[in-house]
């Protein structure tokens, strides 16, 4: 969900403005660019794939001289979620007649609704994307007044927007709306900006006025007017933004890696929404194009995955057999593809990667397409290689993931997959009763998410005490053995601490022989079915003079009174209690490698996709 930025006003040269204020949303990831600047005598738009650099080469001095006297402009960097990052698919968009022309961040979940309602009328489309269909819309709603034709628009979309809007009939005008993808307005003096965060905008101007959901705002250079979509205004307070660009990039935040996981109840509602069918008790995955017949015919499920995916994969195996009943095997896709993999009629290939592009896990599609498999996968990057070359699958829409240690990516693809074995099991034995009781459960998980990430100053307080230590365990049983095993992944590669994930009845099967009062233990000991049998293990450590950092369900007192230190988890559905409890071993991490002033969103040795074998 990417970037905007838009200028109306006369005391800069509008196109080399918006180019600029682009390059400074760069950091948040995109794959496509785009502009479109009002003039006296129409709408000029350049779009390009790949990077604003492209954009740039493209302004030739014949189309500046056609833009010499434009008055407003537009400019987005496209992070595709409805169409490949092809020219075509990047914004602006616009209406047949180029009379109204658009950018948007977000998902319209009843794009093809709308789209097919307008083509039966007539109207031609040039694109793929969900946003085209909202260009239509306006022009379609359009009676003379801008503002009122995108408030009528608006209100006939579901999803998420954030969206600036420059007509042919208003020059000089911007409207900008917003429900769910944050807009911002900078004000000026005699000139106004609208971008999606405050970065581009810094070198203009710190004063900034934040919309809310549903707000509408007209911007002139000279005045900006906020209203709701019922066309009642409304005062938004202006804000004095202190700081910097480099702060700016993370919203904030000293780190990408901890914006992005404070990003992580709105990334799983991203995942989740419109996904999930409440009046049947399954999910709504279109981009499996599985048909139930389709489903019920897969008798076998490999996943193939690396790292902090084949974590989530390990997670997915349990859902599927335990929701769908179908037999689940995982591999590192660097084994699978070398081992010679038996794959038989019915058997389902399914491949996760947040990057799609790891060298192995596309080696493992290949090996099993070769063999005859039924592939599928479960990516972040739209139109990445392993989603292209598996021609099905589901896309997390949990935005760029920028810090190379992935964590928002996790819990959106065990989302995902939770999603899947839902409607994988509801082919099966799974009864409508049931899954909707289980889809209940996972439409808590965002607010399980934030309640841990409310409590971080307390995970803070514990991971700077043992931040000094040089070995860590992580152990954990049945959902939270994956979990443990991701914990300790998060914290050796942004530590550089030597932490190792085990089964917590592994143990006591040689690696108890490391443990010793300098060797720190996080047990996964939430009130999950195997609890006594964690709490045994705990004493084991205690036993060995290992501190002991218990991660408890909140109100359990079980495991709190044998541990040094202990972490609240919320209670919640065996199945959902990994997303809040991995967000704990995150944040746990995160302090300790800043307490170790490590470089935590670029660590040594570590590249954010492995393009390599
Ligand atoms: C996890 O924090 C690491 N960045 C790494 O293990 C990563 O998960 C792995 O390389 C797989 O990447 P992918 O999901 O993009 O395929
Ligand atoms: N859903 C829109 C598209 O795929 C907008 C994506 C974005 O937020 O950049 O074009």
């Amino acid at each position: 969900m990417c970037g905007i930025v838009a200028y109306t006003g006369k005391k800069r040269e509008i196109v080399p403005t918006l180019l600029d204020a682009l390059v400074r949303l760069e950091y948040r990831g995109y794959d496509s660019a785009g502009i479109a600047v009002s003039c006296p005598d129409g709408i000029e738009i350049l779009k390009t794939s790949g990077k604003v650099k492209a954009l740039q080469e493209k302004v030739s001095s014949d189309w500046k001289e056609k833009v010499k006297d434009a008055v407003a402009g537009i400019a987005h960097t496209r992070w595709a979620t409805h169409g490949p990052p092809t020219e075509i698919n990047a914004h602006p968009h616009t209406d047949e007649k180029k009379n109204f022309a658009l950018v948007h961040n977000g998902i319209i979940d009843n794009y093809s609704a709308i789209k097919e309602r307008l083509q039966a009328k007539g109207v031609k489309f040039s694109s793929e994307t969900d946003t085209e269909a909202l260009a239509h819309l306006i022009a379609e709603c359009y009676m003379g007044d801008l503002c009122n034709a995108v408030a009528a628009a608006l209100k006939q979309v579901t999803g998420t927007f954030g969206i600036a809007v420059i007509s042919r009939d208003s020059p000089g005008v911007i409207v900008a709306a917003r429900k769910g993808s944050p807009i911002v307005i900078g004000v000026g003096e005699d000139e106004a900006f609208v971008a999606s965060d405050v970065s581009p905008l810094l070198p203009y101007t710190k004063r900034v006025i934040y919309l809310n959901d549903n707000d509408i705002a007209v911007v002139r250079p000279d005045r900006i007017d906020i209203r709701n979509m019922d066309n009642i205004p409304v005062s938004r307070e202006v804000a004095h933004i202190g700081w910097d660009i480099k702060a700016a990039e993370k919203g904030g935040h000293e780190h990408f890696m901890i914006k992005e996981i404070f990003e992580q109840p709105e990334a799983i509602a991203n995942a989740l929404r419109g996904r999930m069918d409440t009046e049947l008790g399954t999910s709504k995955l279109d981009g499996l194009n599985f048909s139930e017949t389709d489903v019920a015919g897969i008798s076998r499920i490999i996943i193939a995955a690396c790292g902090t995916s084949l974590h989530a994969g390990m997670l997915g195996e349990y859902f599927f057999e335990d929701l769908a009943n179908i037999p689940v095997e995982v591999d590192q896709a660097a084994e699978f593809r070398y081992r010679n993999p038996i794959i038989q009629k019915g058997t389902l290939a399914l491949a996760i990667s947040q990057s799609g592009e790891t060298a192995d896990t596309l080696a493992a599609v290949r090996e099993a397409k070769l063999k005859g498999a039924i592939v599928a996968s479960i990516c972040n990057v739209v139109g990445s290689t392993i989603a292209r070359e598996t021609g099905r699958g589901v896309y997390l829409h949990a935005g760029p993931e920028i810090g190379v240690a992935s964590t928002k990516a996790f819990t959106c693809e065990v989302a995902i997959l939770l999603l899947m074995a839902l409607k994988f099991g509801r082919a099966a034995r799974l009864s409508r009763q049931s899954g909707f009781a289980l889809i209940s459960e996972i439409e808590k998980a965002s607010g399980l998410v934030k309640n841990v990430i409310d409590g971080a100053q307390k995970i803070e307080k514990i991971a700077r005490k043992y931040a000094r230590a040089r070995d860590f365990f992580f152990i954990g049983r049945g959902y939270l053995y994956p979990v443990a095993l991701e914990g300790a992944l998060k914290l050796k590669e942004i530590s550089y601490i030597h932490a190792e994930g085990y089964h917590a009845a592994e143990l006591k099967h040689g690696p108890i022989a490391l443990l010793d009062e300098n060797v720190p233990v996080v047990v996964m000991a939430n009130d999950l079915p195997g609890k006594d049998k964690i709490i045994g293990n705990l004493q084991e450590c205690r036993a060995r003079k290992a501190p002991v950092i218990a991660i408890v369900t909140e109100g359990d007192k079980d495991a709190k009174k044998y541990s040094d230190d202990f972490i609240e988890i919320p209670r919640a559905s065996d199945f959902v209690t990994p997303l809040p409890t991995v967000v704990a071993l995150q944040l746990f991490a995160y302090y300790t490698a800043r307490e170790r002033g490590c470089s935590i969103d670029q660590p040594r040795n570590l590249a954010k996709s492995v393009t390599v074998e």
